[in-house]
Formats: C-alpha cells, sequence, structure tokens
C-alpha cells in the first residue's frame, strides 16, 4: 500500500517533470524512490540535496486579476489546502505547480500548508522552490488525532496528516472564509479559479458525488445493524464522494461545529468497528446527501485503481480538470481481483497519460 501510496505520489511528480520538463529538476527513479523512503531526514535547516527541486519561473497574473493588497484576509484570494509530508512531496509540489501554471491568475492563489514534521526543511524547501508563492506553513499537531484515531486495515490511512483537513476551520485565520482541499497526488489540469467560483448553495462542503457506488460497503454490519448509528442517514440521500477534492465553507464550518461532529464518529469508531477505512467515513457520516455536487471534471480519481475495493473506475467522458491518482492497495488486500484490476488500471493511466499529453 505504502510503496503504492508513494509510487503515486512519485507518479505525478513524474507526470509534471515530463510534460513540464525542465521546469523542475528530473530525477532518475531510483534516486527518487530513495530519497521518498527515507522519511526522517536530518534536522538541519537546509533540506537534504535529494530533496531540492528546480526553481519554477515565475507565475504572472493576466490583466483582468486585479491587485491584491498583499494580506492573507484579500477577498480576491483563493485559498487552497494541501498536505506537505516528505514521503509524499514530489506529489505536492507537482500539484502546487500544476495548479500555477493553469491559473489565470496565480499571484492571486494563497496555500496553506499543513505539516506534521520538519516544518523548516519543507518551509525552506517550498520558498526556494517558488520564491514568489503566497503561502503559510501550518503545524498540525500529530498528537491531536492519534488518540482517536483506531487501526485500520490500512496503515497508510492512518497518518494523522490524513485527519488535518478536519481540523481547517481551527487552523487558518479566521478571516478565511472558504478553501479548497486537496490531496498531494494529484495534478490539476484547469483554472483553480473555476472550482474555487463553483457555488455550494446553502451547504458547507462541495465535492463530486457518486451516487452510482455501493453506499453500504463503507460501513460495517455492526453499523447497519444498530439504529443509533445507521439512523444518522434517515430522511438523507448519501451518495459516496471522495474527500480528497473539497471546497469548504470555513464560516458555515465553524458555525456548525463540524470538526467535533466528525471527532465523535471517531470516538465511537475506536469503541465499536463501524468502518475499516480512515479518516474518509466519519465524513461520509456528517456530510453525504448534503454536499454541493461539483462537476466530475474536478476529480478523474480512480487512476491506478480503486481506493477502496481495487477496482478500476471508469474515465470520466469529456474533458478533464483534475487527475488524481488514489492510491491502489496492492499489498493490503491481495486477492484474485487485485491483478485483474491492476492491468486494467495500468492501462487506464497510460490512456489517460496519452490523452493528457496530446492535449497539452
Ligand atoms: C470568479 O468569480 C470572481 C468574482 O465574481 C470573478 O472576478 C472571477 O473572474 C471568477 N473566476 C473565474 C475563473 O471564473
Ligand atoms: C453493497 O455492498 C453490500 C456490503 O458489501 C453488499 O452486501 C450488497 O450486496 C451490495 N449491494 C449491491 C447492489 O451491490
Amino acid at each position: 500500500m505504502l510503496w503504492l501510496l508513494r509510487f503515486s505520489g512519485f507518479f505525478s511528480a513524474a507526470l509534471v517533470m515530463i510534460i513540464l520538463s525542465p521546469s523542475l529538476q528530473s530525477f532518475p527513479p531510483a534516486e527518487a524512490i530513495r530519497s521518498s523512503s527515507s522519511s526522517s531526514p536530518s534536522s538541519s535547516s537546509s533540506p537534504p540535496a535529494t530533496l531540492s527541486f528546480r526553481q519554477a519561473p515565475e507565475f504572472r497574473n493576466a490583466d483582468q486579476c486585479g491587485t491584491f493588497s498583499g494580506s492573507i484576509c484579500d477577498p480576491s484570494l483563493v485559498h487552497v489546502a494541501i498536505t506537505l509530508d516528505i514521503d509524499y512531496l514530489r506529489g505536492s509540489i507537482a500539484a502546487v505547480h500544476s495548479i500555477l501554471q493553469h491559473s489565470v491568475c496565480p499571484e492571486n492563489v494563497f496555500f496553506h500548508f499543513l505539516v506534521s514534521h520538519e516544518t523548516k526543511i519543507l518551509e525552506t524547501l517550498v520558498k526556494s522552490t517558488f520564491p514568489n508563492l503566497k503561502f503559510k506553513v501550518y503545524f498540525f499537531d500529530p498528537l491531536i488525532v492519534r488518540p482517536l484515531i483506531s487501526t485500520s486495515i490500512r496503515q497508510a490511512l492512518e497518518q494523522p496528516l490524513n485527519y488535518a483537513r478536519n481540523y481547517l476551520a481551527d487552523l487558518l485565520e479566521p478571516c478565511v472564509r472558504k478553501v479548497i482541499y486537496l490531496d498531494s497526488d494529484l495534478i490539476v489540469v484547469d483554472d483553480i479559479g473555476k472550482l474555487w467560483n463553483t457555488s455550494l448553495g446553502s451547504r458547507t462542503i462541495g465535492a463530486p458525488e457518486y451516487c452510482h457506488a455501493n453506499f453500504t460497503k463503507y460501513f460495517t454490519a455492526v453499523f447497519w445493524g444498530d439504529k443509533r448509528y445507521s439512523g444518522t442517514f434517515s430522511g438523507r440521500r448519501p451518495c459516496y464522494f471522495n474527500t480528497g477534492v473539497m471546497v469548504m465553507d470555513l464560516v458555515r464550518w465553524r458555525r456548525g461545529k463540524y470538526t467535533r461532529r466528525i471527532e465523535r464518529w471517531m470516538e465511537i469508531q475506536r469503541r465499536e468497528r463501524i468502518y475499516e477505512l480512515g479518516s474518509l467515513p466519519p465524513f461520509l457520516l456528517v456530510f453525504a446527501g448534503h454536499v454541493a455536487p461539483i462537476e466530475h471534471r474536478w476529480n478523474q480519481h480512480g487512476l491506478g485503481g480503486d481506493n477502496v475495493r481495487g477496482s478500476c473506475r471508469d474515465l470520466h467522458p469529456g474533458p478533464v480538470s483534475l487527475l488524481h491518482w488514489s492510491g491502489y492497495h496492492h499489498h493490503d488486500m491481495g486477492s484474485s481481483s487485485s491483478s485483474s484490476s491492476s492491468s486494467s488500471s495500468s492501462s487506464s493511466v497510460s490512456h489517460l497519460l496519452r490523452r493528457f499529453v496530446f492535449s497539452w
């Protein structure tokens, strides 16, 4: 699992390097894999040599973008939150680069980086890679969620940083009213301003919904057998959504105390196993059926395989704005379905890669 997630991160970074080369320094694969497996580099404040990226070019606003006051509270900013982890760094850097590259107003994008380790190293690295980037690094204390995390069948999903998205409303400045949360294994190939402008209506979060997915399987028999739990979905039409691409209204989130609601489900999960996966099910419990639907083009996921059951998703018909490498769990769910989806996933990736390169 872990190698695959790492691979996905590397792959997306590699993809960008293929396309954008020479804007990012290219590494031979062996080098990249080695650097991503050294999870605790020395704590000097400059990044290890293997963890440096060539400085990205300057990305300039188009004429229509207006002027920026210099404050993080400026209402013209587009806020993007993304985690920075030494192990998945290439993915995060590639994601940031892809956003800037495709933005009409790249100077209006403010990045909120969530970090649990090596804060200084990562901050230095971002500064040297993107000298003009508007960003802030936030330390997310793993101790906040460690007592709430239950053991999962998928170890990689239990990284505390996966839960940082639950705390954005607390971490970010109160004047930040909305944020786009993005996983670090994706590439944006469209103007992020369009996603930002998507209306949430009266909803607190927006995400592409997948109503054809079998919702039952995300929770255990214990959950469905106990009305105290499953009753939470009565009167709703819950659909699966992926928490790797979300638009979040932080004002409504704070007002509705959603962090606490998510934590309550995690506390229940500690006592009784109501689901198997990590950070996703509490989001489904709180929000499924109350999500503002966002166009599917903003999350072409399932690349590399379905991250839940090893089955591959169909590619979105028509243009795609965001490519997402959902991790494929080769190791921890070894079954006959793995091999079949493994081959179909690689063909969908190469198909997409062809399409992607072609449309560039
Ligand atoms: C988003 O909305 C703002 C404010 O209405 C507008 O100025 C901007 O051009 C829009 N951006 C895009 C990409 O549609
Ligand atoms: C949905 O998943 C549940 C639990 O895995 C299974 O029992 C049920 O048959 C599935 N339903 C459909 C329509 O596939």
